[in-house]
């Protein structure tokens, strides 16, 4: 559905996405996980289209969509949430949502109306006339989430949708990420919370100083040498073997 091949992003001197590929399939939950500063939202960004690549390319369902703008993607059906959550302070939390849904919904009724639907389905219908700016941290990811969805989109990004959140309300949330793909969206996500990756994604690809070190199943990253170096440091795989008992987890 969603393939990126070598692409390169350059800020100045700086390359922080250097010739990654990476493949999601319909329907599929796929992480994107890597070390601070390792690139997963520059790449968010140049997927969505809020940046162009210095080079490669981005196709997704098919047609190559790398010189096209972001609202161009948008209709297509590429939707993404920001880590850093900022709604529109000054609107209702349904005022928010429906600003996605105006994407599909040019009529102010029509969009309310899809934007309630989403808040019913993200447990927001309680909030709807309430400032946005009066929100928690978890109501605000979960209003993040809202707007992106509202664009009915059939690949979803999510940038770090759990940091901030407390156990209790991940716990909350991985049936809802769970419930968005049962629906029949695709989702990428970026976690650093390792736990909620390893239970939710089927694959997983992870970045480091912008390249791709490694990709497989839950179970063949948590085990994979490079990462582990990746998160720990150089000579961490061969410390955690020669260590006598378990009890380090990467
Ligand atoms: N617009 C920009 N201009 C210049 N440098 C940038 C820009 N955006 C990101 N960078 C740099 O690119 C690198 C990758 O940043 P990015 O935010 O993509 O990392 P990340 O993997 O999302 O990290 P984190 O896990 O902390 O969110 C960093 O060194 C960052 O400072
Ligand atoms: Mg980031």
């Amino acid at each position: 559905m969603l393939s990126v091949a070598s692409v390169t992003k350059r800020f100045g001197g700086l390359v922080a996405v250097d010739s990654a590929s990476l493949a999601v399939a319909p329907g599929s939950i796929t992480g994107l996980i890597g070390p601070n500063g390792a690139g997963k939202t520059t790449l968010f960004t140049l997927i969505a289209g809020f940046e162009q690549p210095s080079s490669g390319t981005i196709v997704f369902d098919g047609t190559d969509i790398t010189a096209l703008p972001a609202h161009r993607r948008a209709e297509r059906g590429i939707a993404r949430t920001f880590q850093i959550v900022q709604p529109f302070a000054g609107l209702s939390v349904v005022e928010n949502i429906a600003v996605g849904a105006y994407l599909r919904h040019p009529r102010r009724a029509d969009a309310q109306a899809k934007a309630r639907s989403v808040a019913d389905f993200l447990g927001l219908n309680g909030m709807l006339d309430q400032s946005a700016a009066a929100l928690t941290v978890a109501g605000r990811k979960r209003l993040e989430l809202a707007r992106a969805l509202a664009t009915e989109p059939t690949l979803l990004l999510l940038d770090e949708v759990l940091a901030g959140l407390n156990p209790s309300e991940i716990r909350d949330m991985l049936p809802v990420i769970r419930q968005i793909r049962d629906r029949g969206v695709a989702i990428l996500m970026v976690e650093h919370v390792m736990q909620a990756v390893m239970s939710l994604c089927e694959h997983i690809h992870v970045l480091a100083q912008g390249k791709m070190i490694a990709q497989g199943k839950p179970a063949e990253i948590a085990s994979h040498p490079a990462v582990i170096e990746a998160y720990l440091g150089q000579g961490a795989a061969k410390r955690l073997q020669a260590a006598p008992s378990g009890g380090a987890h990467a």
